[in-house]
């Protein structure tokens, strides 16, 4: 069975230019994403450069990572910094009361991070405690990681080994300030914003901008009061969105057991970003018409029951397909609201809810979802080409959701990139682009089933292909998109 579609391309109108933003990741001290997942400590057997596991960080090297939230999350309202830095055997040990209720012994800290982007290329956007600390702790991180002055700070950075201040562009007031970092109601956070944000300064050599903790989901009055009361002092506005395939907390799903109408509302879920980014973006809009507040995603993704036999805190998941479809899903949306999204940071990095990467103990595998973020790479920083498309829809019951989504953009080369998503199990799509194209390649994410994934006895089960069959000429390109796909197509001339 097939469908025919059709997408036609606007090549004559460029929108707004693809932050490369839009594509980064989140880290945070959550079961084995740190510890494991990328710190394994200088004595490990695991290969490592100062602690940070090799094949993880040349993983996420091939990504083009731009930037990385660290260290929350929940995790970042009872952080206190100065507990993560000097000697390692010295530093305190605490219970990450958020998270399984395990000691964090504080090795990985501010160096170790600003090591680990080093290591892989990416910015860093840190974000402090509101919840649990104090401004003056909050003032002095940044003071330590950007002066360089001779001041207390500074010069305590020295001490421990690092002369030259560091970058720091981006900087988060506060997680998640309406919940887990200290159950606000809006007016409050946002006086408590304004009074942080003031002492987050921009010490001479870097330049930082300031993120005021976003709405839940749908709170949308959460974003009006902010706006009103504090879009002033702030560079970023965060939103934070999970899928979860029920639509409920109590009854979330397995990441690899469902069926087709987990299929089915698991996309209808997470398709509810767009409608989320344009009602957020439009007070927004109305507060700040020049667009000078970046709409940050700094959290998103799946979140499933962990996997039966770990640790409920730690948020374990399997990835197939299905992460795969609502990670294209997402990133098409994303790149389509460039105007207004100008980050988004998909949670979390490795062994964690929607993870690019799986570990156990020296074995790596790259998940469906990591494979999408490495094909997607392309837009980054690209300048969007609005689109058309046309197709039936995905009907299940009384349920509709569209069969394909897309996204285009245009290379500083000149080269025109599209991705397609198909949402339907069983029907692939015969689908025609207009204009047409001299020269068109194309690479596919897919498998027969809808939960395919890869595991460490077969870590490749899941990997792109070049895509066959694809007929061009100057009026237009054909092919064939299989069903339970992303595509990427790269077209020129
Ligand atoms: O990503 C896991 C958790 O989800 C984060 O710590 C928190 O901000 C959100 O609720």
């Amino acid at each position: 069975m097939s469908l025919r579609a059709d997408i036609a391309l606007a090549v004559d109108r460029p929108g707004p230019t693809i932050h490369p933003n839009v594509y980064g990741h989140f880290a945070e001290h959550l079961g084995r994403c740190i510890d494991e997942g990328i710190w394994v400590g200088e004595s490990s057997s695991i290969p490592n450069v100062r602690g940070i596991r090799s094949d993880v960080v040349r993983a996420l090297r091939d990504l083009h990572i731009p930037v990385l939230r660290w260290p929350g999350g929940c995790f970042a309202d009872e952080y206190h910094w100065k507990d993560g830095i000097g000697p390692r055997e010295q530093r305190p040990k605490r219970i990450n009361s958020h998270w399984g209720g395990v000691v964090e012994n504080n090795h990985f800290g501010t160096h170790e991070l600003m090591d680990l982007c080093e290591q892989i290329g990416a910015k860093p956007y840190i974000c402090g405690n509101v919840g649990s600390g104090s401004v003056q702790e909050m003032m002095e991180w940044v003071e330590y990681i950007t002066s360089d002055a001779d001041s207390g700070m500074a010069n305590l950075r020295r001490q421990n080994g690092r002369a030259e201040p560091w970058k720091l562009p981006y900087f988060g007031v506060g997680n998640e300030s309406w919940g887990c970092g200290g159950n606000m109601r809006p007016e409050y956070y946002a006086d408590n914003y304004r009074r942080y944000a003031t002492f987050v300064k921009s010490f001479a050599g870097n330049r930082i901008e300031r993120v005021a903790c976003g709405a839940n989901g749908d709170d949308y009055r959460w974003t009006e009061v902010l706006m009103s009361a504090a879009a002033r002092q702030m560079n970023g506005l965060s939103l934070h969105f999970y899928t979860l395939p029920t639509g409920g907390w109590s009854r979330k799903g397995s990441a690899t057991q469902f069926g087709e109408d987990l299929w089915h509302s698991t996309f209808a879920q997470t398709l509810r970003m767009e409608e989320l980014i344009a009602r957020h973006g439009a007070i927004m809009d109305a507060h700040d018409p020049e667009k000078r507040i970046g709409l940050f995603v700094d959290e998103w993704g799946t979140w499933y029951e962990v996997e039966p036999g770990h640790n409920p805190g730690f948020l374990y998941q399997q990835n197939t397909l299905r992460d795969a479809l609502v990670a294209g899903i997402n990133l098409n949306i994303f790149n389509r609201h460039a105007d207004r999204v100008t980050m988004a940071n998909i949670a979390q990095t490795v062994n964690v809810l929607q993870a690019m990467i799986l570990t156990e103990r020296e074995k790596m595998l790259l998940t469906p979802s990591y494979h999408v973020f490495e094909m997607y790479k392309v837009h980054q920083g690209a300048t969007l080409v609005p689109l058309e498309l046309t197709s039936p829809s995905y009907e299940l019951g009384a349920k509709s959701i569209p069969s394909l989504h897309a996204s285009a953009s245009r290379d500083g080369a000149g080269r025109l990139h599209l991705s397609i998503v198909n949402l339907e199990p069983d029907r692939e799509a015969t689908v025609r682009i207009t204009p047409g194209f001299a020269t068109v390649t194309g690479r596919v994410l897919t498998a027969e089933r809808m939960n395919a994934h890869n595991t460490f006895e077969q870590i490749d089960a899941v990997r792109p292909a070049s895509l066959p069959g694809i007929a061009h000429d100057p009026a237009s390109v054909s092919l064939v998109v299989p069903s339970i796909s992303v595509v990427v197509l790269e077209m020129t001339g």
